[in-house]
Protein backbone atom coordinates (compact mmCIF):
# COMPACT_ATOMS: atom_id res chain seq x y z
CA UNK A 1 0.00 0.00 0.00
CA UNK A 2 1.14 3.58 -0.95
CA UNK A 3 1.16 6.52 1.28
CA UNK A 4 2.69 9.91 0.87
CA UNK A 5 5.68 10.79 3.75
CA UNK A 6 5.48 15.25 3.86
CA UNK A 7 8.15 17.04 5.64
CA UNK A 8 6.43 19.99 6.29
CA UNK A 9 7.32 23.73 6.80
CA UNK A 10 8.85 24.24 2.98
CA UNK A 11 7.78 27.19 1.20
CA UNK A 12 6.30 26.39 -2.11
CA UNK A 13 8.23 27.73 -4.55
CA UNK A 14 8.05 28.35 -8.57
CA UNK A 15 5.57 27.28 -11.11
CA UNK A 16 3.23 24.41 -11.89
CA UNK A 17 1.04 23.37 -15.15
CA UNK A 18 -2.72 22.57 -14.51
CA UNK A 19 -3.86 19.27 -16.07
CA UNK A 20 -7.30 18.65 -17.80
CA UNK A 21 -10.41 18.82 -15.81
CA UNK A 22 -11.47 15.68 -13.82
CA UNK A 23 -15.44 15.99 -13.80
CA UNK A 24 -15.03 16.95 -17.45
CA UNK A 25 -13.43 14.41 -18.78
CA UNK A 26 -15.76 11.80 -16.66
CA UNK A 27 -18.55 12.96 -18.62
CA UNK A 28 -17.01 13.53 -22.17
CA UNK A 29 -15.07 10.29 -22.79
CA UNK A 30 -19.22 8.29 -22.27
CA UNK A 31 -20.39 11.28 -24.58
CA UNK A 32 -18.60 9.86 -27.24
CA UNK A 33 -20.45 7.25 -27.38
CA UNK A 34 -23.76 9.47 -28.63
CA UNK A 35 -21.41 9.83 -32.08
CA UNK A 36 -21.18 6.25 -32.61
CA UNK A 37 -18.10 7.93 -34.92
CA UNK A 38 -14.67 8.17 -33.52
CA UNK A 39 -13.50 11.36 -31.29
CA UNK A 40 -9.89 12.56 -30.51
CA UNK A 41 -9.82 13.88 -26.47
CA UNK A 42 -6.87 15.92 -25.98
CA UNK A 43 -5.80 17.01 -22.50
CA UNK A 44 -7.58 14.23 -20.39
CA UNK A 45 -5.74 13.96 -17.10
CA UNK A 46 -3.97 10.77 -15.98
CA UNK A 47 -5.56 9.92 -13.41
CA UNK A 48 -7.26 6.67 -12.09
CA UNK A 49 -10.86 7.32 -12.90
CA UNK A 50 -9.98 8.00 -16.28
CA UNK A 51 -8.32 5.10 -16.39
CA UNK A 52 -11.37 3.26 -15.30
CA UNK A 53 -13.74 5.04 -17.17
CA UNK A 54 -11.87 4.08 -20.11
CA UNK A 55 -11.49 0.00 -18.73
CA UNK A 56 -15.67 0.46 -18.79
CA UNK A 57 -15.59 1.98 -22.20
CA UNK A 58 -13.28 -0.92 -23.95
CA UNK A 59 -15.35 -4.19 -22.11
CA UNK A 60 -18.18 -2.57 -23.64
CA UNK A 61 -16.63 -2.68 -26.55
CA UNK A 62 -15.25 0.52 -27.73
CA UNK A 63 -11.73 0.46 -29.41
CA UNK A 64 -9.79 2.86 -27.57
CA UNK A 65 -5.91 4.06 -28.04
CA UNK A 66 -3.56 6.84 -27.03
CA UNK A 67 -1.61 9.14 -29.62
CA UNK A 68 2.12 10.14 -28.48
CA UNK A 69 1.05 13.33 -26.91
CA UNK A 70 -1.59 10.88 -24.66
CA UNK A 71 -4.52 11.92 -26.27
CA UNK A 72 -7.16 9.18 -26.03
CA UNK A 73 -9.02 8.27 -29.45
CA UNK A 74 -12.16 6.31 -29.20
CA UNK A 75 -14.66 4.72 -31.83
CA UNK A 76 -17.49 3.83 -29.88
CA UNK A 77 -18.77 1.71 -33.02
CA UNK A 78 -18.18 -1.51 -31.85
CA UNK A 79 -20.16 -1.03 -28.71
CA UNK A 80 -21.93 -4.66 -27.88
CA UNK A 81 -23.09 -4.43 -24.49
CA UNK A 82 -25.80 -1.93 -22.92
CA UNK A 83 -25.50 -3.52 -19.22
CA UNK A 84 -22.42 -2.13 -16.92
CA UNK A 85 -22.83 -3.47 -13.66
CA UNK A 86 -19.89 -4.86 -11.51
CA UNK A 87 -17.27 -3.17 -9.03
CA UNK A 88 -15.60 -1.46 -11.56
CA UNK A 89 -18.62 0.64 -12.12
CA UNK A 90 -20.42 0.73 -8.85
CA UNK A 91 -17.02 2.00 -7.74
CA UNK A 92 -16.98 5.40 -9.55
CA UNK A 93 -19.97 7.11 -9.30
CA UNK A 94 -19.69 9.20 -12.52
CA UNK A 95 -20.58 5.82 -14.69
CA UNK A 96 -24.11 7.67 -14.53
CA UNK A 97 -23.17 9.07 -17.70
CA UNK A 98 -23.54 5.84 -19.38
CA UNK A 99 -27.02 6.02 -18.61
CA UNK A 100 -27.14 9.55 -20.82
CA UNK A 101 -25.22 8.24 -23.13
CA UNK A 102 -26.36 4.87 -23.95
CA UNK A 103 -30.11 5.84 -24.00
CA UNK A 104 -29.55 8.35 -26.24
CA UNK A 105 -27.37 6.49 -28.81
CA UNK A 106 -28.72 3.19 -28.68
CA UNK A 107 -32.58 3.37 -26.07
CA UNK A 108 -31.14 1.36 -23.46
CA UNK A 109 -29.57 0.82 -20.78
CA UNK A 110 -28.40 -0.94 -17.65
CA UNK A 111 -26.09 0.48 -15.07
CA UNK A 112 -24.82 -0.21 -11.70
CA UNK A 113 -26.13 2.23 -9.11
CA UNK A 114 -23.59 4.38 -8.11
CA UNK A 115 -23.02 4.02 -3.76
CA UNK A 116 -22.91 6.79 -1.81
CA UNK A 117 -19.57 7.73 -0.37
CA UNK A 118 -18.00 9.34 2.34
CA UNK A 119 -19.00 12.65 1.79
CA UNK A 120 -23.05 12.00 1.43
CA UNK A 121 -25.79 9.79 0.11
CA UNK A 122 -25.53 11.13 -3.56
CA UNK A 123 -28.77 9.60 -4.71
CA UNK A 124 -29.21 9.96 -8.54
CA UNK A 125 -33.31 10.71 -8.32
CA UNK A 126 -32.39 14.17 -10.43
CA UNK A 127 -31.16 11.80 -13.23
CA UNK A 128 -33.99 9.59 -13.09
CA UNK A 129 -36.54 12.28 -13.03
CA UNK A 130 -34.94 13.65 -16.33
CA UNK A 131 -34.51 10.33 -18.26
CA UNK A 132 -38.57 9.59 -17.34
CA UNK A 133 -39.21 13.53 -18.89
CA UNK A 134 -37.77 12.48 -22.24
CA UNK A 135 -39.71 9.57 -22.38
CA UNK A 136 -37.78 6.52 -21.10
CA UNK A 137 -39.00 3.69 -19.34
CA UNK A 138 -36.98 3.30 -15.78
CA UNK A 139 -36.54 0.67 -13.34
CA UNK A 140 -34.39 0.32 -10.21
CA UNK A 141 -34.00 -3.25 -9.84
CA UNK A 142 -31.11 -5.18 -8.03
CA UNK A 143 -28.37 -2.54 -7.56
CA UNK A 144 -28.73 -1.63 -11.20
CA UNK A 145 -30.82 1.01 -12.86
CA UNK A 146 -32.65 -0.20 -16.11
CA UNK A 147 -33.65 1.97 -18.93
CA UNK A 148 -35.37 1.86 -22.55
CA UNK A 149 -37.39 4.11 -24.58
CA UNK A 150 -38.92 3.62 -27.73
CA UNK A 151 -38.19 6.78 -28.44
CA UNK A 152 -36.91 9.76 -26.86
CA UNK A 153 -38.90 13.27 -27.08
CA UNK A 154 -37.73 16.82 -25.77
CA UNK A 155 -39.48 17.92 -22.40
CA UNK A 156 -38.97 20.67 -20.33
CA UNK A 157 -37.20 19.62 -16.60
CA UNK A 158 -36.90 21.54 -13.62
CA UNK A 159 -34.23 20.14 -11.38
CA UNK A 160 -35.26 20.29 -7.62
CA UNK A 161 -31.67 20.07 -6.59
CA UNK A 162 -28.97 21.79 -8.63
CA UNK A 163 -27.07 18.95 -9.68
CA UNK A 164 -24.02 18.82 -11.57
CA UNK A 165 -24.49 15.05 -12.73
CA UNK A 166 -27.87 15.20 -13.28
CA UNK A 167 -27.65 17.87 -15.35
CA UNK A 168 -24.86 16.78 -17.26
CA UNK A 169 -26.58 13.52 -18.03
CA UNK A 170 -29.63 14.96 -18.93
CA UNK A 171 -28.07 16.89 -21.33
CA UNK A 172 -26.48 13.42 -22.99
CA UNK A 173 -29.72 11.89 -23.69
CA UNK A 174 -31.73 15.31 -24.67
CA UNK A 175 -29.40 15.09 -27.50
CA UNK A 176 -31.20 12.13 -28.88
CA UNK A 177 -34.51 13.42 -28.22
CA UNK A 178 -36.46 14.73 -30.61
CA UNK A 179 -37.59 18.41 -30.21
CA UNK A 180 -36.63 20.88 -27.78
CA UNK A 181 -35.24 19.74 -24.14
CA UNK A 182 -35.14 22.80 -21.33
CA UNK A 183 -33.30 21.84 -18.57
CA UNK A 184 -34.23 24.63 -15.63
CA UNK A 185 -32.75 25.17 -12.56
CA UNK A 186 -29.40 23.93 -14.40
CA UNK A 187 -26.08 23.41 -12.81
CA UNK A 188 -23.89 26.31 -13.75
CA UNK A 189 -20.04 24.21 -13.20
CA UNK A 190 -17.30 25.16 -15.59
CA UNK A 191 -17.63 21.56 -16.44
CA UNK A 192 -20.96 21.58 -17.60
CA UNK A 193 -20.04 24.32 -20.04
CA UNK A 194 -17.00 22.06 -20.92
CA UNK A 195 -19.56 18.92 -22.05
CA UNK A 196 -21.46 21.52 -23.86
CA UNK A 197 -19.50 22.72 -26.02
CA UNK A 198 -18.36 19.19 -26.90
CA UNK A 199 -21.61 18.23 -27.78
CA UNK A 200 -22.10 20.98 -30.19
CA UNK A 201 -18.56 19.96 -31.81
CA UNK A 202 -20.19 16.79 -32.63
CA UNK A 203 -22.92 18.81 -34.16
CA UNK A 204 -25.52 18.47 -31.17
CA UNK A 205 -27.38 22.40 -31.06
CA UNK A 206 -27.07 23.22 -26.59
CA UNK A 207 -27.84 26.54 -25.95
CA UNK A 208 -27.65 28.16 -22.41
CA UNK A 209 -25.15 26.45 -20.39
CA UNK A 210 -23.60 28.61 -17.76
CA UNK A 211 -26.41 29.79 -16.96
CA UNK A 212 -29.55 28.22 -15.25
CA UNK A 213 -31.96 27.23 -18.18
CA UNK A 214 -29.85 25.07 -20.99
CA UNK A 215 -32.12 24.45 -24.35
CA UNK A 216 -30.95 21.68 -26.50
CA UNK A 217 -32.74 21.08 -29.84
CA UNK A 218 -32.01 17.17 -30.08
CA UNK A 219 -32.22 14.73 -33.12
CA UNK A 220 -29.51 15.98 -34.84
CA UNK A 221 -27.06 13.29 -36.59
CA UNK A 222 -23.62 13.39 -34.47
CA UNK A 223 -20.17 13.21 -36.05
CA UNK A 224 -17.03 12.69 -34.66
CA UNK A 225 -14.51 15.35 -33.66
CA UNK A 226 -11.77 16.55 -31.70
CA UNK A 227 -11.90 18.16 -28.48
CA UNK A 228 -9.53 19.48 -25.77
CA UNK A 229 -10.83 19.42 -21.97
CA UNK A 230 -10.79 22.95 -19.94
CA UNK A 231 -8.36 22.98 -16.97
CA UNK A 232 -9.16 21.37 -13.63
CA UNK A 233 -10.50 24.09 -11.79
CA UNK A 234 -10.32 22.10 -8.58
CA UNK A 235 -6.87 21.01 -8.84
CA UNK A 236 -5.72 24.55 -9.72
CA UNK A 237 -7.62 25.90 -6.50
CA UNK A 238 -6.04 23.01 -4.65
CA UNK A 239 -2.99 24.44 -5.56
CA UNK A 240 -3.72 27.72 -4.61
CA UNK A 241 -4.41 27.06 -1.29
CA UNK A 242 -1.25 24.72 -0.93
CA UNK A 243 0.56 28.00 -2.53
CA UNK A 244 -0.68 30.42 0.81
CA UNK A 245 -0.83 27.63 3.33
CA UNK A 246 2.80 27.25 2.86
CA UNK A 247 3.42 31.33 2.33
CA UNK A 248 5.08 30.54 -1.08
CA UNK A 249 5.27 32.05 -4.18
CA UNK A 250 3.87 30.17 -6.98
CA UNK A 251 2.82 30.69 -10.81
CA UNK A 252 -0.57 28.08 -11.24
CA UNK A 253 0.05 27.63 -15.34
CA UNK A 254 -2.68 26.74 -17.60
CA UNK A 255 -5.91 27.50 -15.72
CA UNK A 256 -8.87 30.31 -16.06
CA UNK A 257 -8.74 32.49 -13.55
CA UNK A 258 -12.86 33.33 -14.19
CA UNK A 259 -13.09 29.72 -12.38
CA UNK A 260 -11.28 30.81 -9.22
CA UNK A 261 -12.90 33.70 -8.67
CA UNK A 262 -14.85 32.55 -5.45
CA UNK A 263 -11.34 30.79 -4.04
CA UNK A 264 -9.35 34.00 -5.51
CA UNK A 265 -11.84 36.56 -3.50
CA UNK A 266 -11.60 34.46 -0.14
CA UNK A 267 -7.65 34.19 -0.42
CA UNK A 268 -7.72 37.99 -1.27
CA UNK A 269 -10.30 38.53 2.10
CA UNK A 270 -7.31 36.46 3.89
CA UNK A 271 -4.59 38.70 2.81
CA UNK A 272 -2.96 36.71 0.38
CA UNK A 273 -1.70 38.48 -2.97
CA UNK A 274 -2.98 37.19 -5.81
CA UNK A 275 -2.69 38.36 -9.11
CA UNK A 276 -4.27 37.04 -12.11
CA UNK A 277 -3.23 36.77 -15.99
CA UNK A 278 -4.49 35.28 -18.93
CA UNK A 279 -4.06 31.68 -18.25
CA UNK A 280 -2.33 31.67 -14.96
CA UNK A 281 -2.61 32.57 -11.42
CA UNK A 282 -0.06 33.89 -9.16
CA UNK A 283 -0.26 33.55 -5.28
CA UNK A 284 2.28 35.29 -2.81
CA UNK A 285 2.02 36.08 0.81
CA UNK A 286 1.35 39.28 2.08
CA UNK A 287 1.74 39.82 6.20
CA UNK A 288 -0.35 37.98 8.32
CA UNK A 289 -3.41 35.77 6.83
CA UNK A 290 -6.67 36.67 8.71
CA UNK A 291 -9.57 34.38 9.44
CA UNK A 292 -12.55 34.49 7.08
CA UNK A 293 -15.97 32.80 6.94
CA UNK A 294 -16.35 30.12 4.15
CA UNK A 295 -19.51 29.02 3.13
CA UNK A 296 -19.88 26.48 -0.25
CA UNK A 297 -22.32 27.09 -2.76
CA UNK A 298 -22.73 25.68 -6.28
CA UNK A 299 -20.67 27.24 -9.23
CA UNK A 300 -20.29 30.28 -9.12
CA UNK A 301 -20.10 30.21 -5.64
CA UNK A 302 -17.17 28.70 -3.42
CA UNK A 303 -16.87 25.16 -4.29
CA UNK A 304 -17.50 22.48 -2.14
CA UNK A 305 -14.64 20.56 -3.39
CA UNK A 306 -12.34 23.11 -2.04
CA UNK A 307 -13.48 23.48 1.10
CA UNK A 308 -11.80 20.35 2.65
CA UNK A 309 -8.16 21.79 1.97
CA UNK A 310 -9.34 25.39 2.58
CA UNK A 311 -10.11 23.88 6.06
CA UNK A 312 -6.69 23.04 6.30
CA UNK A 313 -5.28 26.78 5.41
CA UNK A 314 -7.36 28.13 7.72
CA UNK A 315 -6.09 26.14 10.69
CA UNK A 316 -3.35 28.40 10.98
CA UNK A 317 -5.03 31.99 10.01
CA UNK A 318 -4.92 34.53 12.69
CA UNK A 319 -8.34 34.52 14.14
CA UNK A 320 -11.47 32.44 14.41
CA UNK A 321 -13.13 30.96 11.03
CA UNK A 322 -16.36 29.24 10.10
CA UNK A 323 -16.95 27.10 7.21
CA UNK A 324 -20.60 26.16 5.84
CA UNK A 325 -21.01 23.07 3.68
CA UNK A 326 -24.29 23.33 2.16
CA UNK A 327 -23.91 20.83 -0.86
CA UNK A 328 -23.05 17.20 0.27
CA UNK A 329 -24.13 16.42 4.63
CA UNK A 330 -20.93 14.18 5.16
CA UNK A 331 -17.60 16.33 4.06
CA UNK A 332 -16.01 16.86 7.08
CA UNK A 333 -14.42 13.45 7.43
CA UNK A 334 -11.07 15.41 7.45
CA UNK A 335 -11.64 17.32 11.18
CA UNK A 336 -10.33 14.53 13.33
CA UNK A 337 -7.11 13.95 10.81
CA UNK A 338 -5.82 17.73 11.37
CA UNK A 339 -6.91 17.59 14.99
CA UNK A 340 -4.28 14.66 15.50
CA UNK A 341 -1.99 17.62 13.97
CA UNK A 342 -2.58 19.99 16.32
CA UNK A 343 -6.15 21.91 14.38
CA UNK A 344 -8.25 23.18 17.13
CA UNK A 345 -12.11 22.42 14.75
CA UNK A 346 -15.06 22.08 16.73
CA UNK A 347 -18.39 20.99 14.89
CA UNK A 348 -21.03 23.70 15.59
CA UNK A 349 -23.51 21.24 13.74
CA UNK A 350 -23.59 18.86 10.79
CA UNK A 351 -22.81 21.74 8.23
CA UNK A 352 -20.92 24.20 9.78
CA UNK A 353 -17.16 24.40 11.69
CA UNK A 354 -15.30 26.59 13.68
CA UNK A 355 -12.03 27.01 13.18
CA UNK A 356 -9.33 28.77 15.82
CA UNK A 357 -6.17 29.34 14.16
CA UNK A 358 -3.46 28.01 16.01
CA UNK A 359 0.38 29.22 15.51
CA UNK A 360 1.69 25.97 14.37
CA UNK A 361 0.43 22.34 12.94
CA UNK A 362 2.70 19.19 13.85
CA UNK A 363 3.34 15.99 11.34
CA UNK A 364 1.48 12.76 12.32
CA UNK A 365 -0.15 9.73 10.68
CA UNK A 366 -3.10 10.47 8.80
CA UNK A 367 -5.34 8.28 6.56
CA UNK A 368 -7.68 9.53 3.79
CA UNK A 369 -11.05 9.25 3.40
CA UNK A 370 -12.19 10.30 0.50
CA UNK A 371 -10.45 12.46 -2.47
CA UNK A 372 -10.50 16.10 -1.51
CA UNK A 373 -9.93 15.17 2.30
CA UNK A 374 -6.94 13.46 1.02
CA UNK A 375 -6.00 17.33 -0.15
CA UNK A 376 -6.88 18.95 2.51
CA UNK A 377 -4.36 16.19 4.36
CA UNK A 378 -1.83 17.18 1.84
CA UNK A 379 -2.03 20.85 2.50
CA UNK A 380 -1.96 20.15 6.61
CA UNK A 381 1.23 18.17 5.70
CA UNK A 382 2.99 20.79 3.69
CA UNK A 383 2.44 23.18 6.45
CA UNK A 384 3.15 21.23 9.56
CA UNK A 385 5.97 20.83 11.66
CA UNK A 386 7.77 17.60 11.15
CA UNK A 387 6.98 14.78 9.36
CA UNK A 388 2.98 14.21 7.94
CA UNK A 389 2.40 10.24 6.43
CA UNK A 390 -0.55 9.98 4.70
CA UNK A 391 -2.26 6.64 4.04
CA UNK A 392 -5.09 5.49 1.72
CA UNK A 393 -3.29 7.55 -0.68
CA UNK A 394 -5.72 5.77 -4.02
CA UNK A 395 -8.21 8.35 -2.98
CA UNK A 396 -6.07 11.11 -4.15
CA UNK A 397 -5.07 9.23 -7.06
CA UNK A 398 -8.37 9.48 -8.49
CA UNK A 399 -8.35 12.95 -8.92
CA UNK A 400 -5.01 14.49 -9.41
CA UNK A 401 -2.40 13.57 -12.32
CA UNK A 402 1.31 13.32 -10.68
CA UNK A 403 0.89 15.50 -7.63
CA UNK A 404 4.39 14.63 -5.77
CA UNK A 405 5.72 15.00 -8.67
CA UNK A 406 4.50 18.76 -8.79
CA UNK A 407 4.64 19.56 -5.23
CA UNK A 408 8.29 18.41 -5.38
CA UNK A 409 8.87 20.68 -9.05
CA UNK A 410 7.88 23.41 -6.28
CA UNK A 411 9.61 22.81 -3.36
CA UNK A 412 8.12 20.17 -1.34
CA UNK A 413 9.46 17.11 0.90
CA UNK A 414 7.40 14.60 -0.27
CA UNK A 415 8.07 10.96 -1.02
CA UNK A 416 5.84 8.38 -2.19
CA UNK A 417 6.87 5.40 -0.75
CA UNK A 418 4.81 2.12 -0.26
CA UNK A 419 4.08 -0.47 3.06
CA UNK A 420 3.25 -4.07 3.39
C1 LIG B 1 -20.17 16.30 -9.11
O1 LIG B 1 -20.78 15.29 -8.32
C2 LIG B 1 -18.69 16.11 -8.94
N1 LIG B 1 -18.31 14.78 -9.39
C3 LIG B 1 -18.31 16.28 -7.47
O2 LIG B 1 -16.90 16.23 -7.41
C4 LIG B 1 -18.75 17.66 -6.99
O3 LIG B 1 -18.48 17.78 -5.61
C5 LIG B 1 -20.24 17.85 -7.25
O4 LIG B 1 -20.53 17.62 -8.64
C6 LIG B 1 -20.71 19.24 -6.88
O5 LIG B 1 -20.00 20.18 -7.62
C7 LIG B 1 -18.21 14.56 -10.73
O6 LIG B 1 -18.44 15.44 -11.54
C8 LIG B 1 -17.79 13.19 -11.15
P1 LIG B 1 -24.33 16.91 -7.67
P2 LIG B 1 -22.37 15.02 -8.48
O7 LIG B 1 -25.27 16.04 -8.41
O8 LIG B 1 -22.76 15.28 -9.88
C9 LIG B 1 -27.74 16.12 -4.51
C10 LIG B 1 -14.82 15.59 -6.61
O9 LIG B 1 -14.27 15.73 -5.51
N2 LIG B 1 -28.37 15.32 -5.57
O10 LIG B 1 -24.08 18.30 -8.16
O11 LIG B 1 -22.67 13.73 -7.88
C11 LIG B 1 -26.45 15.50 -4.01
O12 LIG B 1 -26.70 14.54 -3.01
C12 LIG B 1 -16.27 15.18 -6.66
O13 LIG B 1 -14.29 15.80 -7.73
C13 LIG B 1 -29.66 14.82 -5.37
O14 LIG B 1 -30.26 15.02 -4.31
O15 LIG B 1 -22.93 16.18 -7.54
C14 LIG B 1 -25.72 16.70 -3.48
O16 LIG B 1 -26.20 16.99 -2.18
C15 LIG B 1 -16.87 14.97 -5.29
N3 LIG B 1 -30.23 14.10 -6.36
C16 LIG B 1 -26.14 17.83 -4.41
O17 LIG B 1 -27.32 17.37 -5.07
C17 LIG B 1 -29.60 13.85 -7.55
O18 LIG B 1 -30.20 13.19 -8.43
C18 LIG B 1 -25.12 18.17 -5.49
O19 LIG B 1 -24.79 16.95 -6.14
C19 LIG B 1 -28.31 14.36 -7.74
C20 LIG B 1 -27.71 15.09 -6.74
Amino acid sequence: MAYYRINGGKRLEGAVTISGAKNAALAIIPAVILSGESCLLENLPEIEDVRIVEEILTSMGADISRTPDGSMRIDPSGISTFSVTGEMVSSMRASYYLLGALLGRYKKAEIALPGGCAIGQRPIDQHIKGMRALGADIVIQGGSVKARADRLRGAEIYLDVVSVGATINIMLAAVAAEGQTIIANAAKEPHVVDVANFLNMMGANVKGAGTDVIRIQGGRRLHGCTYAVIPDQIEAGTFMIAAAATRGDVVIHGCIPTHMEALTAKLLEMGVRVTENDDSIRVRPQGVQRAVNVKTQVYPGFPTDLQQPMTSLLCMANGVSTVSETIFERRFMHLDELRRMGAHIKLMDHSTILIEGVRELYGAPVTVTDLRAGAALIVAGLMAKGVTEIYETSYIDRGYEHLEDKLRSLGAKIERLTVD
